[in-house]
């Protein structure tokens, strides 16, 4: 057998069977009179939920974002921003702030750990935005806490700095919270979310923000080739995913936690955040990454169950860690289940 039959990391069934999104997609069309409509109405949703004047749909996070800096950087007459090591601009988008925007990132804390507010403080450059990651996925997606949140947002506040929102995993940190969508990005100048992680859709991203900076990067949005003017299937796809999985993030949650507990009682793998504060978090093997992927390998052939793609290093070359995202497709799979899983990769490399 060499066939995934059941996945626990990849994404629910939206993704997996294109079929069942496209008819999803034709259900939610078939009221509209214009094509134009679902972006529309995906916009002034998402505007609603953040409870922000105006929201912008964008091709893609990267652009979103990279717009969203540059605006907060002309308005300031400063081009630094500030934000963790890992954020997703400086890691994943060839410095595209920089070579495209002219834009400097200075690094506040350290790679390792979330940021902090005593981390800002030792911020002594002048900087026009800072930019929080909800969660800071590149470490295992963990979230601060309302007060540490809050503190940081404060920081800026003081000096007269924009906050800009990297909200991608916004829908999955909401429950953490247990506060509405609105006042956590009631904190953020400016707000991004993904409109294909959490939400499962085809791709996309909405900027959300006040009525002067999102005409602004309506703008840059047209300069840079995001003005697609045919969006409405991602709108759609993110429309279906509105409805029907945003409801579902504290059940995904939970089961994270679930899985994570039953993970660590069997004493063979740790996980981060113990326990894990969103549906997405990173589980460490006692084994070199390539020893991991085979056996993962090994799972496909033999059982058709596939359990992760991408393995991360460690600092020690036996050690690896891998990412876990927990949406419907896990919600197939007890805790014991996934514990024994695990425990059997292990065992493949002893
Ligand atoms: C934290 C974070 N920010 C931004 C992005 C960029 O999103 P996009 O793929 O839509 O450009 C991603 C994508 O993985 C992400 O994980």
């Amino acid at each position: 057998m060499s066939e995934v039959q059941r996945s626990l990391g990849a994404y629910g069934p939206t993704r997996r069977r294109p079929h069942v999104v496209l008819r999803r997609m034709l259900d939610a069309v078939s009221a509209d009179a214009l094509p134009q409509d679902p972006v529309v109405r995906l916009e002034g949703r998402i505007a609603e939920l953040l409870g922000k004047p105006r929201a912008l749909f964008f091709p893609t996070g990267t652009m979103a974002q990279q717009v969203a800096l540059r605006i907060h950087a002309e308005r300031a007459g400063r081009r630094t921003f500030t934000a963790h090591p890992t954020n997703h601009l400086d890691l994943w988008e060839q410095r595209g702030y920089a070579v495209v925007h002219g834009l400097r990132f200075q690094p506040a804390g350290e790679p390792e750990r979330m940021l902090t507010r005593g981390d800002l403080d030792r911020v002594k450059e002048p900087v026009a935005a800072l930019l929080i990651e909800l969660p800071q996925r590149e470490i295992g997606g963990f979230l601060p806490d309302w007060a540490e949140l809050t503190a940081q947002v404060g920081w800026a506040r003081d000096r007269g700095v924009a906050v800009h929102l990297d909200g991608a995993r916004l829908w999955e940190s909401q429950p953490f919270y247990g506060r509405p969508h609105a006042e956590i990005a009631g904190l953020f100048d400016t707000v991004y979310v993904s409109l294909y992680k959490g939400l499962e859709g085809v791709r996309g991203a909405v900027l959300a923000g006040d009525d002067a900076t999102i005409d602004h990067a309506e703008i840059w949005r047209q300069r840079l080739g995001g003005a697609i003017p045919d969006a409405w299937p991602l709108a759609v796809a993110a429309l279906v995913g509105l409805d029907e999985l945003l409801p579902r993030m504290a059940v995904f949650r939970d089961h994270a936690v679930a899985i994570a507990g039953a993970l660590t009682a069997g004493g063979v793998v740790d996980v981060l955040p113990d326990p894990p504060h969103t549906p997405l978090f990173h589980i460490r093997l006692p084994m070199p990454a390539a020893a991991a992927e085979a056996a993962a390998k090994a799972l496909v052939e033999e059982q058709g169950v596939h359990l992760f793609t991408r393995t991360r290093p460690e600092s020690w070359p036996d050690r690896c860690r891998v990412e876990l995202m927990v949406a419907e497709n896990a919600m197939g799979f007890s805790p014991d289940e996934v514990a024994a899983l695990f425990a059997d990769v292990v065992r493949r490399a002893s």
